[in-house]
């Protein structure tokens, strides 16, 4: 066990001296010297309220995304509800998924939304963005699209998770007029127009009511290829007027790559080239961060550069997370920026694209493009990654993992009858019970973790987390990254005291360990009681683990 004088040493070279001199973290706490960690939640610093679509996803017409993922037709054998996955809803009202982002990504920018309404049968069968891309084992409805699955479809499932909807309008190839007319379609009144008359000829005679709307996907690359003041003045025109039906809309700009500065700078810069009153008409600025190079600084090749999403070593799990915590220096770069401008920050950050990015070769069905099996570290990562975000409440407005099912970091995994939920899916059940709680400070306090990175030591944290307050309730979430060692830490609450609760830890001895069609329980969370002592909690936190402590304050 670590030293009362090691912990110190390592706190502070984790935190900081300033930190530990400034708020007395070891004031009041037991010394029994067990605990080699602590946790301080600071009940009078509050961050924010954090926004239940912080929790949001992400689907496209991307190889098995939607067909086969969501949509499996009104004829199939697997139980649907009107051709939609059963058990998909199921599980997503279980999470309480707030809102999800459709038709893409880059399909979104080469799709037009008139293709996907009207009587399934008559809808064109079009050539999918992903098609060139697609491997010779996808099958066909993954190169040619449908159109089975259109805004009707899509909103039905909304409605059935109950969560809201966010459609991506095409810049890059259609007219804003028909930025409009979808608009129209979504949200006139019934009986008022032509759309109207055709959405309720589909079976919705009332709106749909959508409010979120990104204008445009990726611009600087697959949405356009615009430069950033190219891209604004498209914005200011596809938003000068759209038709509102009483319903408030909240367009979302197509955001940085990573660490492109210049893009926010020069796309905020042109937006209020004719008044600061134009930042009224971005609600959020949406920042795609893909975690994918794993090569410890070997390349910056795309190709190159990623790692294989189940056969990893332990520097490759470090390395994932390392590479994953530069969001929170994208999201505070991003923010600064903006703020040059809006100096208000009346625009706020949508993340809505983020998760770990791998090479092929992990598909659980063999012919779905971009599919990964998520294992362990990806459900780490994934804590990891909403703790970040629930850090930032002030900031965050919206955040859509990538992708929902059957791609990339996905929460599920389908193939025809068999359906399993990833270690993320239960990392998102997990963590719900943060939603529209009000953030709080924390103070974490941890032996970092060394390693060997090539010949080079490298350290990364011990333990982090978040914290929401839900009347009397406290939500407490933790990542222990160390892939071999408990960390045992003493949990106090700076103004009141916690008397008992609830932990519910992810975990298992593998860390590549993952779930599949045939083993769909191998790693899920357990539950088991807690009890606080002198109004302060001592928990174990497992190798490789993350956890929610749900815990009644005193
Ligand atoms: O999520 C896959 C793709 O990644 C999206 O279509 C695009 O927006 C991003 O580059």
């Amino acid at each position: 066990m670590l030293g009362r004088r090691n912990f110190l040493y390592n706190s502070l070279s984790a935190v900081g001296a300033l930190f530990l001199s400034k708020n007395s973290l070891l004031s009041g706490a037991s010394d029994s010297g067990a605990a080699n960690s602590r946790i301080e939640v600071l009940l009078d610093e509050p961050l924010g309220i954090i926004s239940q679509n912080i929790y949001g996803h992400f689907t496209e017409h991307l190889g098995g995304v939607i067909y086969d993922g969501i949509w499996v037709g009104e004829n199939s054998k697997v139980p649907n509800v009107n051709g939609i996955r059963k058990e998909l809803v199921d599980e997503m009202r279980k999470i309480k998924a707030p809102v999800v982002r459709y038709p893409g990504g880059c399909f979104a920018d080469s799709y037009d939304w008139r293709d996907g309404i009207g009587p399934a049968a008559k809808r064109p069968k079009r050539t999918n963005f992903w098609s060139d891309s697609a491997s010779s084992a996808a099958p066909a409805n993954h190169k040619y699209e449908t159109n089975q699955f259109g805004s009707n479809e899509f909103l039905r499932f909304c409605k059935l998770i109950g969560c809201e909807a966010y459609l991506a309008a095409n810049v890059r190839s259609l007219p804003a007029e028909q930025f409009y007319r979808w608009v129209e379609y979504c949200n006139s009144p019934a009986g008022s127009t032509t759309l109207a008359e055709e959405r309720a000829a589909a079976g919705f005679r009332d709106p749909f009511g959508v409010q979120f709307w990104g204008v445009g996907n990726e611009s600087w690359g697959c949405g356009g290829n615009f430069t950033a003041q190219e891209y604004a003045v498209e914005f200011r025109r596809y938003t000068e007027w759209v038709p509102r039906y009483g319903q408030q809309l909240s367009f979302i700009g197509s955001g940085p790559n990573t660490d492109d500065w210049n893009w926010t700078r020069e796309f905020f810069e042109e937006l209020v080239r004719k008044g600061t009153g134009r930042l009224h008409s971005l609600y959020g600025w949406a920042l795609h961060y893909y975690t994918w190079n794993l090569s410890r600084g070997r390349t910056m090749d795309w190709v190159q550069g990623k790692g294989d999403a189940v056969k990893f070593d332990t520097v490759d799990w470090y390395e994932l997370l390392r590479e994953g915590e530069r969001t929170e220096s994208l999201i505070d770069g991003h923010w600064q920026i903006m703020g040059e401008i809006d100096r208000e920050h009346q625009v706020k950050l949508v993340v809505d694209e983020w998760g770990p990015w791998y090479r092929p070769g992990s598909e659980a069905t063999a012919g779905d493009q971009l599919e990964q099996m998520p294992t362990l570290r990806d459900a780490v990562f994934s804590g990891m990654t909403l703790d970040l975000f629930n850090r930032h409440p002030e900031k965050i407005a919206m955040a859509n993992c990538a992708q929902l099912i059957n791609c990339l970091n996905s929460l599920y995994l389908a193939q025809e009858d068999k359906f399993c939920v990833t270690p993320v899916g239960h990392v998102f059940g997990m963590y719900s019970a943060h939603q529209g709680g009000q953030g709080l400070r924390t103070i974490f306090s941890a032996p970092l973790i060394h390693y060997d990175r090539d010949g080079k030591a490298a350290t990364f944290w011990g333990l982090k987390g978040s914290a929401s307050l839900h009347e009397k309730e406290l939500v407490l979430t933790v990542v222990n990254p160390h892939v071999g060692e408990p960390s045992e830490a003493e949990i106090a609450v700076r103004g009141s005291g916690i008397q008992s609760g609830t932990a519910t830890t992810l975990t298992h001895a593998d860390i590549h360990a993952h779930n599949t069609f045939e083993e769909r329980d191998k790693v899920k969370p357990e539950t088991s009681s807690v009890e606080a002592r002198s109004k302060i909690l001592r928990h174990t936190f497992p190798a490789a683990s993350v956890t929610t402590l749900k815990l009644a304050l005193a």
